[in-house]
């Protein structure tokens, strides 16, 4: 068999994993050959590729990033995707693809599917917004990384006795938001699902510093936004592949509640640090096992469908039904935070 393997989207710790463990179970098992496309869908749609044996993927397992490098550029980006796509999967003589990708990845690889194309979608993404899979690699290591960050926060906040707003990733979900302010202790949580009231926040804030707390740490989720009429909200606008760009939630919500506390106020924006560097052993682990089970998949001939953790176990989705809507926070995790905050 030969497969050919992408990594496209924003990048994730972990990567790397899924990449050595698709060339080990399909190379040293199978006798497959495998090659891999540069930056993603980009180096399919422009036939730019190298060969993957066991050497190139040594000691690649722990290392951040990807070796294949990534880009946001999708098939229907162009009028003529779909068709240079299908012309070089058929020039390079593929029996598979394993794209492994976000969304936005994930949804190219269900139009190239549509069109006929052998695909076997592994999902990643730190945000941990994929329908169908009860997680997505990267996002332990992302939660990580935030928690750190925040335990750190929390002595400089109280040497200076401020409120510190500190925006981590998450895009529209707030998974991030909601795990690493649980795993630190944040004093209030703001995720995208529950647009939050800015009288109802800063009373919180504010009953903290009269029940004689020095310091607070709210975590807000980049997509947050305030509930309509609540306070004038700055939006971002949109990127040059159309997509929401974030405008500082947590810089516009310091401002905000400095000057109705009368307290310094701060805002911390983690941004790429929460991407970069080594995977956490459970990522390592979770991508590894997504990519053994891609391989077996296409050997099975089982395209068109995403690799999947539910419970302990892999599984395989319809790439159809995982891109369908995203895993946001459902209300009663909200619920089981509030009491501890
Ligand atoms: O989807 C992963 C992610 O890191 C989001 O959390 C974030 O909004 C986005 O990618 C940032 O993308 P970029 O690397 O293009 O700035």
């Amino acid at each position: 068999m030969r497969i050919g393997v992408l990594t496209s989207g924003g990048d994730c710790p972990g990567l790397n994993a899924v990449i050595r463990s698709v060339v080990h179970r399909a190379v040293a098992d199978h006798g497959d050959d495998v090659i891999g496309f540069v930056d993603g869908w980009r180096g399919l749609l422009e036939c730019d590729y190298r060969k993957l044996d066991l050497d190139a993927v040594g000691g690649i397992l722990a290392r951040g990033g990807t070796i294949l490098g990534s880009s946001r550029v999708q098939p229907a980006h162009l009028r003529d995707g779909v068709e240079r796509a299908r012309g070089h999967v058929a020039d390079l003589g593929l029996d598979a693809i394993i794209p492994i990708g976000g969304e936005g990845t994930l949804k190219a690889a269900r139009l190239l599917s549509d069109a006929g194309l052998p695909i076997v979608g592994v999902p990643k993404t730190i945000d941990n917004d994929i329908a169908s899979t009860d997680l997505t690699f990267g996002f332990d290591t992302a939660v990580g990384v935030a928690t750190e960050a925040l335990d750190r926060l929390k002595t400089t906040a109280e040497s200076h006795q401020r409120v510190l707003i500190v925006e981590v990733m998450g895009r529209h979900t707030g998974w991030i938001a909601l795990h690493s302010g649980m795993a630190a202790g944040a004093h209030a949580i703001v995720v995208p699902e529950r647009p939050f009231d800015i009288d109802e926040l800063s009373e919180r804030v504010a009953a903290r510093f009269e029940a004689g707390k020095k310091f607070a740490i709210v975590v807000v989720a980049e997509g947050a936004k305030p509930r309509a009429g609540s306070m004038d909200f700055e939006v971002g606008g949109k990127d040059m592949y159309g997509h929401e760009r974030f405008a500082g939630v947590a810089r516009q919500l310091a401002v905000e509640l400095e000057d109705r506390l009368g307290k310094e106020a701060r805002a911390v924006i983690l941004g790429h640090v929460q991407r970069g560097g080594t995977p956490t052993a459970y990522d390592r682990v979770l991508a590894t096992r997504f990519g053994w089970h891609a391989v077996e998949a296409a050997h099975r001939g089982n395209f068109g469908m995403m690799t999947a953790l539910r419970g302990t176990e892999i599984t395989l989705v319809p790439l159809a039904e995982a891109v369908e809507t995203l895993k946001t926070v459902p209300g009663d995790r909200y619920a089981e935070v509030e009491t501890v905050l």
